[in-house]
Formats: C-alpha cells, structure tokens, sequence
C-alpha cells in the first residue's frame, strides 16, 4: 500500500502579509480554487493510494479536518504537533503511528505547499520510485535546477541504478549552499534541485533515523505513548515533543544514508517560496503582470499584484510585488522578495 504522508507544519514566513503564523501557505488559495494542501491531495486522486496523514501543528486541526472534507478526502490521521520540530521528526511519528497500526506502508512523504503543473509525468515518477521504496532504498525526487537558488538542498547524481536508465544513486546531498557553491553545481551539470519529496517503506525511515539520530527516534516513540486520539486526531505529547531535537530529514537522514536513490522529476516543479516564485508560476497579462483582485495598471510590467478588497493601481512601475490584505500592505522590489523575513522579523519583536 502506498500510503500519502503530507508535511503540513510549516510557517511559509515567506509569502507575508498572506502566509501568517494562524494562516501559513500551505492552506492557502494561492493558484487555484483549492488550498496548496488540497491541491496536493487532489493530484493523488488517480494513482491507488491509502487514506492519506497530514501532519499539522495542532493550531491548525479544525482547518486543516475542515479543508479534507471540502475535497471529501476526511483522513483519521491527522497528527497534531503541539510544537513544530521540522520534518525529520514528523516523518518519524508518520512512520511509527502507521506501524502501531500494524502496516509497514511505503510511505510517499509530500510537502503540502508545492505546485506540479504536469501530474502524469509526477504519476509516472511515483511509479518508477515503487520499485526502489519496496526495497531497502530511500528515494528523494530530484529537480533538474534552473538557477543557483539557495533556498534548495541540492543532490549530486552518482551512477544510474539497477535495470533503470532513470534512477540513479545519490553521491551527495548537500542543504541550502550560499550563491558561490549553487552556482557550480549548476554548472556542473551533475546536480538537481532536493524537491522535498521522498518515498520509502515506514520501517526502514525509522532504521536509518535509529542509526543516524537516536535521540530523534526515541523523543518520538515517547511522544505517541499514551497519547488520546479523538476522532480524526492524534494529539502528540507535549513533554516528549518539546524535546525532540529540530532536524529536517534533510539532515537527520537524507544527508547521511548510502541507500538512497534519486529518480529525476521534470514536471513543472515550484515550492513557491517566494512572491517572485509565485509571480513565475502565475498566468500574467501581455506585459508581464499577474493580477489578483481589483487592479488597475498604466505603463506597468513585471509585477505581481495582489489585493484582497481595494482596487489597486499602478502606473509607470516594473518589477514590483504589491500584496494588499486586510491589515497590511507590502511593496517590496522582485528581486529583494527574500527580505520579507526582515518584516516578519521586525513583527516578531514588535507586535
Ligand atoms: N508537520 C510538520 N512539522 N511539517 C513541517 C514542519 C514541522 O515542524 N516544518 C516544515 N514542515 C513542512 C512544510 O509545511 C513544508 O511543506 C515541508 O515540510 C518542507 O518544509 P520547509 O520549511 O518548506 O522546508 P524548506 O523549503 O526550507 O526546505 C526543504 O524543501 C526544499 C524544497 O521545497 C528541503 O527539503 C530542501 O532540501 C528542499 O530543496
Ligand atoms: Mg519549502
């Protein structure tokens, strides 16, 4: 069985003024009519898969049970995290919940904030990643790069692997380089882009996490002892989960493992980590502009404009974003649209 692990914990602190701690991206309607964690879902719908988890921070239950049953895809798996400590800890509770329920699934563990414009090839990579996850391996989906970003984890491809022409080893894995270094694995021709997307069986998860980061491991075998679960929720334990080490899987396993394998993913791949990523993915008009809301432009191109209620015009301006919510606005430049975190840093010691 395959079974849909959905890492929905995130703060997505990037995409303020509309991602906000009580409402980050991922339950967002940011590209289509349905929410990124519904869309993730949704792209499921025709591959033969088990009723999907969803791991959440347990702020975000009612939302998160609430935005499920608008897809009729209700789940009796959501696990609550009374704290976030990254994804290698939640993939772990994942991966031991499945287990106390008696299964060793192949787990297809998905970012719920990341947008795949063409699904049947991505339907044809969780087939190809199957026969690697049924085994011993660990399979992490690799995105050719199309620039030195430097908000991706980024994999050197070894020697191909098995029968395939399409899977290959991994030589290494390296998290968010700075500038210099992504630049030359760019280059090189030899490294993809981590998609933050991994398929492997439950137990070996938990085999490799044991070898690597006991004390992960056992904060969360802690963390489900004697736990409540009311209806569709499965409430995590306070006192073991704040202390859980913080670690990506990235780092915890990924990094670490010599068994993991990397099949390569062309299918339009964005995480949307950025205003200027989204500006990318988006529809625009015949002079660059993707609007939402009431807009009016004049001489203006290049920009990404948002509005939630007032009409928003801008005249004789390039390269803007403009995002206007009910209580904030933000104008900020499309190539300085990481200095977002500035703002949210600043909110955080102010606000
Ligand atoms: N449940 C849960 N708990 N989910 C979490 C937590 C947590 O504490 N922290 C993050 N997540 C979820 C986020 O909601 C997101 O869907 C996913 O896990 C990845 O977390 P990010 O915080 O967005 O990671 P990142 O973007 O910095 O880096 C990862 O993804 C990149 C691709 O998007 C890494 O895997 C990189 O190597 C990769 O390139
Ligand atoms: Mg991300």
């Amino acid at each position: 069985m395959l079974l849909p692990v959905i890492m929905a914990g995130g703060t997505g602190s990037r995409l303020w003024p509309m991602s906000r701690e009580l409402h980050p991206k991922q339950f967002l309607r940011l590209h289509s009519l349905h929410s990124m964690l519904q869309e993730t879902l949704k792209r499921l719908d025709e591959i033969d898969v088990g009723e999907p988890v969803v791991i959440c921070n347990e702020n975000h239950r009612f939302m998160v049970a609430e935005q499920l049953r608008q897809i009729d895809m209700l789940s009796h798996n959501i696990i609550l995290e009374p704290v976030g400590r990254n994804t290698a800890p939640a993939i772990a509770l994942a991966a031991l919940n499945a287990i106390a329920q008696g299964h060793d699934p192949i787990m297809l563990v998905l970012a719920a904030d990341h947008i795949i414009k063409d699904i049947t090839t991505f339907h044809k990579a969780i087939e190809a990643a199957m026969a690697y996850a049924a085994g011993q391996s660990l399979v992490t989906f690799g995105i050719v790069p199309t620039g030195p970003e430097t908000g991706y984890g980024y994999i050197q491809r070894g020697e191909n692997s098995g029968e395939s022409s399409v899977a290959s080893s991994v030589k290494r894995f390296v998290e968010k380089p700075d500038l210099a270094t992504a630049q030359t694995y760019v280059d090189s021709g030899e490294y993809f882009w981590n998609s933050g997307m991994f398929m492997f069986r439950a137990k070996r998860y938990l085999e490799e996490l044991e070898k690597f980061r006991p004390d992960i491991l056992d904060a969360c075998r802690r963390s489900l002892t004697d736990i409540e679960c009311d209806k569709n929720f499965i409430n995590v334990n306070y006192d073991a989960f704040s202390s859980c080490p913080d670690e990506s899987i990235d780092y915890a396993v990924m990094e670490k493992t010599t068994d993991a394998v990397m099949i390569p993913l062309d299918v339009g791949w964005s995480d949307v980590g950025s205003w200027s990523a989204l500006w990318d993915v988006s529809e625009k008009d015949g002079e660059g502009n993707a609007l939402t809301g009431d807009t009016f432009l004049h001489n203006t191109h290049d920009c990404y404009i948002n509005t939630d209620e007032k009409l928003v015009a801008a005249v004789g301006v390039e390269n803007l974003v403009i995002v206007n919510t009910k209580d904030a606005v933000l104008v900020i430049d499309k190539s300085k649209v990481q200095d977002v975190k500035k703002v949210v840093e600043h909110l955080k010691k102010h606000k």
